[in-house]
């Protein structure tokens, strides 16, 4: 018997299989634009638990699995069992045994390990508090469509060391891609993070200036500076990232950046109206890439 698989880090897959789901994601797009069927998960069930809120993740995985020839089941923590105090342990043992992959939403990482740890069929990471390896899939498919490849790329991430800038920087350096990471002092991303990124081969830049980390960068990305969960530190961090906003005088020094940001974006905070409106935004092509980059990891999760 083959072992099951799981996606909850970015390195949970080498960069050959890496560049295969993008590959298959490029192809599942294209179908797609073309209006071929490709039901390639014909029959199959994805259960998909919600700890957290969500509009692209949970709508990208539904309308993906549909288009698969497949189902999805929304699972919110209070619609089911877990809400009132069923162990994760006992829900991944039930879930199991009815549907073919799991994707969950959960605010601690450990929750997500545990639902594999006791899961026979593959857990896909949805976002915790650590980690948002789905998107960074859909960003490196963005980038590679923007830049024609990984080669000679030079990104930047501006603001909080996050989940999102955390599976970036890993997913960067399984990809060749050469990132700057600026956040203030206190919102670095893990020690852990940079420490698995050298192990790929990867060597981020760690700054606590925004312009260091935007000039010349092809790719300049940011996200909230308040995360789900985070609500109650909201005076201290405002305080905190003053300086990090994305707004039209940072991007003086990197004319020709493209501006990522994984959505929703908190106009005014990290990122202004006029640079998610102008001509150098790419997020709706981020957001669009969610569907076809999950498309390909479930249907080679699940093949
Ligand atoms: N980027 C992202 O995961 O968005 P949602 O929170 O809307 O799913
Ligand atoms: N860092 C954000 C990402 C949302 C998609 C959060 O965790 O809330």
């Amino acid at each position: 018997m083959t072992e099951t698989r799981h996606f909850l880090e970015i390195d949970d897959v080498s960069t050959d299989e890496l560049h295969e789901i993008l590959d298959r994601a490029d192809e599942y797009k294209r179908a797609q634009h073309a209006g071929e069927p490709h039901e390639d998960l014909e029959g199959q069930t994805l259960g998909m638990i919600f700890q957290k809120p969500s509009t692209r993740t949970r709508v990208s995985f539904e309308t993906g699995m549909t288009q698969l020839g497949g189902h999805a089941v929304f699972l919110g923590e209070d619609d089911i069992q877990l809400g009132r105090g069923e162990p994760l342990k006992d829900t991944a043992r039930t879930l199991s045994r009815y549907v073919d992959a799991v994707m969950a939403r959960v605010f601690k990482h450990e929750n997500i390990e545990v639902l594999a740890d006791y899961s026979s069929v593959p857990v896909v990471n949805g976002l915790t508090d650590d980690a948002h390896p789905c998107q960074t899939l859909a960003d490196l498919q963005t980038i590679r469509e923007l830049e024609g490849g990984f080669e000679d790329v030079q990104a930047a991430w501006i603001g909080d060391g996050n989940n999102v800038a955390q599976s970036f920087a890993i997913g960067c350096a399984r990809t060749d891609v050469d990132l700057t990471i600026a956040t203030p002092e206190g919102y670095e991303v893990d020690d852990d993070v940079i420490e698995r990124a050298r192990d790929l081969g990867g060597d981020p830049t760690t700054t606590t200036d925004p312009l260091e980390a935007a000039a010349d960068a092809d790719v300049i990305y940011t996200d909230v500076w308040i995360s789900m969960g985070q609500e109650d530190e909201r005076d201290v961090r405002m305080q905190a990232f003053d300086g990090f906003q994305v707004n039209e005088e940072l991007l003086e020094c990197a004319p020709d950046a493209s501006v990522m940001h994984c959505l929703p974006a908190h106009r005014g905070e990290e990122i202004t109206d006029a640079v998610v409106e102008s001509d150098q935004s790419v997020v709706f092509e981020q957001a669009e890439n969610r569907l076809h980059a999950q498309k390909a990891l479930l249907s080679w999760l699940l093949e």
